[in-house]
């Protein structure tokens, strides 16, 4: 199976879903984020204060071009579709699934969030309008599941019941 990746906005859930996903699918995971902070030991708050957004984009392109392309999960940090360069590796050499989520939803989730630079010091307004802006981008993922008001398990239903239709398919 060739590896499956998850996007979407910050806060809808992509690393708690990936964790369940991958234990029922019994392949491994690997959260970009994650690897990148383990990678240069450092937070990704502290990448972009230090060294600002463009070395960090440029960090995830290289860590997701060395990640495997058959039997893993990754789940992606939300800007990481996003980049033309990095959409077309997915859709190439993986399944890309889109996890949507309401604004409403994702914004209640990170009220007390500082972990997320892109949203420290932000309202609503500005929050929904780069989410907004994105949506064109996530929507060229394989698959869009509504994650919106739904208990973990049966976002991983839904997933399961796609992938398993799509890979018989295949
Ligand atoms: C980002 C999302 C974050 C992280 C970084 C930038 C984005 O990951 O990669 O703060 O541009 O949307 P999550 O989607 O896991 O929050």
């Amino acid at each position: 199976m060739k590896t499956l990746y998850l996007v979407g906005f910050m806060g809808s859930g992509k690393t708690t879903i990936g964790v369940e996903l991958a234990k029922r699918l019994n392949i491994q995971v690997v959260d970009t984020d994650q690897y990148i902070e383990k990678q240069t030991e450092r937070t990704i708050a502290d990448i972009f204060a230090e060294e600002g957004e463009e070395k960090f984009r440029r960090l995830e392109t290289v860590i997701l071009k060395q990640l495997p392309t058959n039997d893993f999960l990754i789940t992606t940090g939300g800007g990481l579709f996003i980049k033309e360069e990095n959409r077309s590796w997915m859709k190439e050499n993986g399944t890309v699934i889109y996890l949507h989520c309401d604004i409403d939803e994702i914004w209640a989730r990170l009220q007390d969030d500082d972990t997320r630079p892109l949203l420290q010091h932000q309202n609503f307004e500005k929050a929904k309008q780069l989410y907004e802006w994105r949506q064109p981008f996530y929507k060229e993922a394989h698959v869009t599941i509504d994650t919106t008001n739904k208990p973990i398990n049966q976002i991983c239903d839904e997933i399961l019941v796609w992938v398993k239709e799509t890979t018989s398919r295949a």
